[in-house]
């Protein structure tokens, strides 16, 4: 008896161990270190390689203030207004044109524009710099998305759900949800960093880099499609 719990216990422990050593960005595409990750293509190998995580996107120094999110360790390459955004073609919003998108939807085009080197960052320790990160046929040439790759969405997003646009809780065809809260977030921090302003829809609102627990990154289920009807009153 004594044996069995201890066994028991030991079990427990080992799968709670295990769930928070695997748990988390680790396992997702968005793990590009050199450290085993179970569902990424992408990854630095070799010499000049990182183990580290967190470091292509994120620094504890000399981080970027001007544009990124919290800590943010990369700069986008593409020139501010260098974007096509949705309905700057022929399609209309209800909403004041956007030409531009806000620095949380940049911070994901540093990689998925196709136009900025995944393996470049800001700083580190104490230098910018650059890790050795292989091509992946269809994925990844010359450290850029592949023009052919699915993730890379280029600088025309006139085709992509509107990012950087107000969400505008009076129109009728729009529920009432409160910037930074709930399932998917609307943000009023438009810079990442703090900086108040309208509640925006950015590509934050329906993601979220980190997390394993959704295929995608998304932020809530495409089943029913729950994620649409958060936001539109459909
Ligand atoms: C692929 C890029 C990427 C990687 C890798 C990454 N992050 Fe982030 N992180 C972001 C972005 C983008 C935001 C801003 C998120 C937002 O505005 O919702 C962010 C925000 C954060 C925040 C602010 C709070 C929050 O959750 O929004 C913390 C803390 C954070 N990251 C920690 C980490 C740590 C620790 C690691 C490594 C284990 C890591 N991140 C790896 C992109 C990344
Ligand atoms: C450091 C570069 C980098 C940044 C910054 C980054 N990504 Fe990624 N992302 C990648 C790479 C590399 C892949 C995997 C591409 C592949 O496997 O072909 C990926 C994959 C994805 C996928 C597909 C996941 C899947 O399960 O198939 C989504 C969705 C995504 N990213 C969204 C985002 C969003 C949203 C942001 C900003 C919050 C962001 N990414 C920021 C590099 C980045
Ligand atoms: C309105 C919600 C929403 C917004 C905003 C959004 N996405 Fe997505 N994204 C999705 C959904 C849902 C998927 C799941 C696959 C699909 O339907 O294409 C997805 C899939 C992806 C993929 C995988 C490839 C693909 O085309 O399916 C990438 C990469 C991606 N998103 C990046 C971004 C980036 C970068 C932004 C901001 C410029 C962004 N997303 C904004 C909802 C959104
Ligand atoms: C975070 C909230 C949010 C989510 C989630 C979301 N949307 Fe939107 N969507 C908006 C906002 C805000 C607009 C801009 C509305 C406006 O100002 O006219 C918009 C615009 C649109 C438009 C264009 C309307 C036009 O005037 O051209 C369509 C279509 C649309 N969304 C469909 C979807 C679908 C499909 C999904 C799920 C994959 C989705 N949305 C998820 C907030 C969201």
């Amino acid at each position: 008896m004594k044996t069995r719990l201890v066994i028991l216990t030991i079990v427990a422990v080992t799968l709670l161990a295990a769930g928070v050593s695997f748990a988390g960005i680790a396992l997702t595409k968005h793990n590009l270190s050199s450290a085993a990750g179970a569902n990424s293509t992408i990854k630095s190998t070799g010499a000049g390689s990182t183990d580290q995580l967190c470091i292509f996107c994120h620094t504890p120094h000399r981080a970027d203030t001007t544009s990124g999110p919290s800590l943010w360790n990369r700069n986008n390459a593409t020139a501010v207004g260098g974007y096509t955004l949705y309905g700057s073609g022929n399609k209309t919003l209800g909403n004041s044109t956007v030409s531009n998108p806000n620095p949380a939807s940049r911070a994901c085009l540093s990689c998925h524009d196709g136009n900025n080197a995944i393996n470049a960052v800001i700083n580190t320790a104490g230098v910018a710099g650059t890790f050795t990160m292989p091509d992946v046929a269809g994925r990844l040439s010359g450290n850029k998305l592949d023009a052919a790759s699915g993730y890379n969405l280029g600088t025309n997003l006139s085709n992509d759900h509107p990012i950087s646009v107000t969400y505008d809780i009076t129109k009728s065809s729009l529920n009432t949800l409160t910037a930074g809260t709930g399932v998917v977030r609307v943000t009023s921090d438009t810079t990442g960093q703090g900086t108040s302003g309208s509640a925006t829809v950015e590509c934050t609102s329906c993601h979220d880099p980190h997390t394993s627990a959704s295929s995608y990154f998304l932020r809530a289920t495409t089943a029913g499609s729950k994620l649409c009807l958060v936001c539109h009153n459909k």
